[in-house]
């Protein structure tokens, strides 16, 4: 079996089902079920005894060490991590204690059960650590995607955190031999993603008849991947990646923000148009993140080199799939927008007052 932490997140979850549509190994799923953690996500798993729920901390050493004795797993492929760059600017001492003290002890936890496996064991032992594009910083509009080798550049706290435990996940290897393995992706989209984010953000405000709220001036680009190919491009990783290299995954999809929103607005506009006009006039320009990255844009020649790995969807098949998912998906909306995260959206967007873009 596997052990997946942060498996009832937006990524962590889209991994869990589509592991076990694709193979019958049991998967041991630890999960804090902070905010962004959901079981409905994994709902469909209610009654299959190939998914165990453990509800934990990644940073209770001890816990994680008695999961790992317990369970014997293969691989632990660990994407328990505080995701949301705004959160890390309001509030960064979470992000200080899960992705970076928390993967610590993760490791350390990680690095007592493989050191403690008989040769054939140890020798098959992987540990896949999911990271992100934004450790590498921001690209200029004529520069060259981030390749493996690009330097870390990280300009947020979240992103910093990120870069943190890359750098143990790292050492891990070169100081004790670990078996590791990290991936560095860009933006994903799809079914589970919590509507703090912009494409989910903006589905669901559109619907409500709420602001659609542009940082800036919109001309921010992100790489867009959809979900399923994310997950694709780890089982790859996991089975045949070169131990203690680094696969950068992304979907050659760059965008500008604002051109994301448009076609938002336009496919919402034939999926469940409004009585009257487009949800185009819904949109609003807000302050600006402060440290706003430009560009991310990914090299994944690597890894489709090596690992013949490559997108299944395009952005537009992607997308549409995406804002389908959420209209047929209205309960697992609602119940997502409870309390805390209405809390949230009035403190992220109370304080960014709407400003006129010439
Ligand atoms: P998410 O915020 O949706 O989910 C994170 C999950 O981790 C939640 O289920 C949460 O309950 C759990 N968690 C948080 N702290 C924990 C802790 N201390 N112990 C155990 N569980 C904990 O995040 P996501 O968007 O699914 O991202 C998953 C991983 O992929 C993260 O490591 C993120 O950095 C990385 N990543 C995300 C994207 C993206 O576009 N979302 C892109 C590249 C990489
Ligand atoms: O690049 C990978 C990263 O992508 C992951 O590591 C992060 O976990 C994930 O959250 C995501 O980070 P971003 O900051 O790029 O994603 P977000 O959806 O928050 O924002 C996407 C872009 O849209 C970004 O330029 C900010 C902008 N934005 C976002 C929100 C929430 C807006 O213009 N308005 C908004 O309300």
């Amino acid at each position: 079996m596997i052990l997946v932490t942060g498996g009832a997140g937006f990524i962590g979850s889209n991994f869990v089902l589509d592991w076990l549509v694709q193979s019958d190994e049991p998967v041991v799923n630890l999960d804090k079920l902070t905010y962004a953690g959901n079981l409905n996500n994994l709902a469909s798993l209610n009654q299959d005894p190939r998914h165990i729920f453990v509800q934990g901390d990644i940073g209770d050493q001890a816990h994680v060490a008695r999961l790992l004795a317990e369970h014997r797993p293969r691989a632990i492929v660990h994407f328990a991590a505080e995701s949301h760059v705004d959160r890390s600017i309001s509030g960064p001492a979470a992000f200080i204690e899960t992705n970076v003290n928390g993967s610590f002890a993760l490791l350390e936890a990680a690095r007592a059960y493989w050191s403690a496996l008989a040769a054939a064991d140890k020798e098959a032992f992987r540990f896949l650590h999911v990271s992100t594009d934004e450790v590498y910083g921001s690209l200029g509009p004529d520069d060259a995607p981030f390749s493996e080798t690009t330097p870390y550049a990280p300009n947020s706290p979240y992103s910093a955190s990120k870069a943190a435990s890359d750098h143990l996940v790292r050492a891990y290897h070169h100081t004790y031999g670990m078996p590791v393995l990290t991936t560095n992706c860009s933006n994903n989209y799809g079914p589970y993603h919590f509507p703090e984010k912009l494409i989910p953000l903006i589905i669901t405000n559109a619907r409500a008849g709420k602001a659609l709220p542009i940082y800036g001036d919109g001309q921010q680009v992100r790489d867009w991947l959809y979900v399923s190919d994310h997950c694709a491009a780890i089982r790859r990783v996991l089975a045949d990646g070169r131990l203690g290299e680094v696969y950068n995954v992304g979907g050659w999809n760059e965008k500008a923000n604002l051109d994301v929103v448009h076609t938002l607005c336009d496919i919402l506009d034939q999926l469940d148009p409004k009585a009257q006009g487009s949800y185009r006039e819904q949109i609003t320009y807000v302050q600006d993140r402060p440290g706003h990255d430009r560009r991310y844009a990914i090299d994944a020649r690597k890894l489709e080199r090596e690992l013949g790995w490559k997108p299944a969807e395009t952005f537009e098949s992607g997308i549409r799939k995406t804002v389908q998912w959420f209209l047929d998906h209205q309960d697992w909306v609602c119940d997502v927008q409870s309390g805390d995260y209405l809390k949230w959206i009035d403190k992220n967007y109370a304080q960014r007052a709407s400003q006129e873009i010439a």
